[in-house]
């Protein structure tokens, strides 16, 4: 079957979405599935033949501890500049597409834009649907759906941008007498941590605001939770498999974008250093998170296990998540017993039942 392997993107996470495609492309079973790979520059124009290829080719994961985000993006364009005429004209029946593995990470790729289009074309797809990668992208609703169905998670509250520029001193002031701190400022829907901010102290509050008011027009206040970090990868439809549960080790003073792809300084253990009955109940959880959002395919659900009580806490969804060499959804599987290749498989097959 050709597959299109749809990477690249509009988002802040592009050159991750690069570095995941990478990974796809060189374990994917090239004898059942013939790869067909689509790179949407971030100016949104989609690429295939060479210049998807070519994009591919490049160590991205290398340049993120070597060259800046303008060095990275220039390389990119010198690629896509070189061949115009592998501009993809979204004609997907000419090109032969018989299904798509979307890993374009964040805003317009995991939130149910990319899905719809290939509803539109009537494409099969790998992951979640429009309704529920839309859910999940904005943490605010994945809040309420999880809470509806019993699922604890931080308590928040959210500030819109056109309030906060109104008169964000009042804003703040409310803050500073009202909250506990620390607390988390976190645009409502990105990915990778990117615009987060942990603050220690009332007068951290005002750039933090900033930072993330640079990402959304929403952005939550939410009560940091003392504890360990754990993520739980969910592979399947109806009836999913729940990996055993994984925990970071923040390298800095939380898991953010630098901690992820450019220090390496995180800890990753698998299986997560808690109790067997913990682990249970943490799965569990994941599986009722999958389904109460809604999901099909795959998803990696990360929570908290709070120091003290001991609560499982839902901290997100990601509904396309990282695929790199030091991703969780790919390694908490295969420490369940399911090899990179073999989940690839898995993935095209579930998008065609
Ligand atoms: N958003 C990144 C890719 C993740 O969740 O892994
Ligand atoms: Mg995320």
């Amino acid at each position: 079957r050709r597959t299109a392997l749809v990477f690249g993107g509009c988002s802040t996470e592009h050159n991750i979405s690069i570095i995941s495609a990478k990974a796809i492309a060189s374990n994917i079973n090239r004898e059942s599935w013939d790869l067909y790979p689509l790179y949407i520059s971030p100016d949104g124009t989609w690429y295939e033949g060479k210049t998807a290829c070519a994009i591919l080719e490049l160590d991205i994961g290398a340049l993120l501890h070597t060259a800046s985000p303008d060095d990275i993006r220039h390389q990119l364009q010198a690629v896509t500049q070189q061949r115009p005429q592998d501009r993809f004209s979204f004609d997907f029946r000419q090109a032969g597409i018989d299904i798509a593995l979307p890993i374009v990470h964040g805003a317009y790729g995991e939130d149910g834009r990319l899905q719809g289009l290939l509803d539109m074309f009537a494409i099969p797809y790998t992951g979640c649907d429009v309704r529920s990668s839309a859910l999940t992208m904005d943490k605010e609703t994945t809040k309420i759906c999880a809470g509806h169905h019993g699922l604890a998670t931080a308590p928040y509250r959210t500030v819109l941008r056109h309030d906060f520029s109104k008169e964000p001193d009042k804003i703040v002031q409310e803050l500073e007498t009202a909250a506990t701190f620390p607390l988390f400022i976190k645009p409502a829907s990105q990915g990778s941590s990117i615009g987060i901010s942990k603050v220690h102290r009332p007068d951290e509050l005002l750039p933090a605001f900033e930072e993330a008011f640079g990402y959304d027009t929403k952005v939550l206040v939410e009560d940091a939770v003392e504890g360990s970090e754990i993520e739980v990868a969910v592979l399947g439809n109806d009836d999913p498999v729940v990996s055993v549960p994984g925990e970071i080790e923040p390298g800095s003073d939380f898991y953010d974008f630098t901690d992820k792809y450019v220090s390496d300084s995180a800890g990753l253990y698998i299986p997560a250093r808690i109790s067997a009955e913990q682990k249970e109940h943490i799965r569990s959880c994941a599986r009722r998170a999958f389904r109460a959002l809604g999901c099909s395919g795959m998803a990696r659900v990360d929570f908290f296990l709070e120091r003290g009580s001991g609560q499982v806490i839902l901290n997100e969804i990601n509904t396309v998540p990282g695929f790199t060499s030091i991703s969780m959804y790919p390694k908490l599987l295969e420490a369940s017993g399911i090899g990179f290749s073999e989940l690839i498989d898995r993935l095209l097959e579930l998008a065609l039942e």
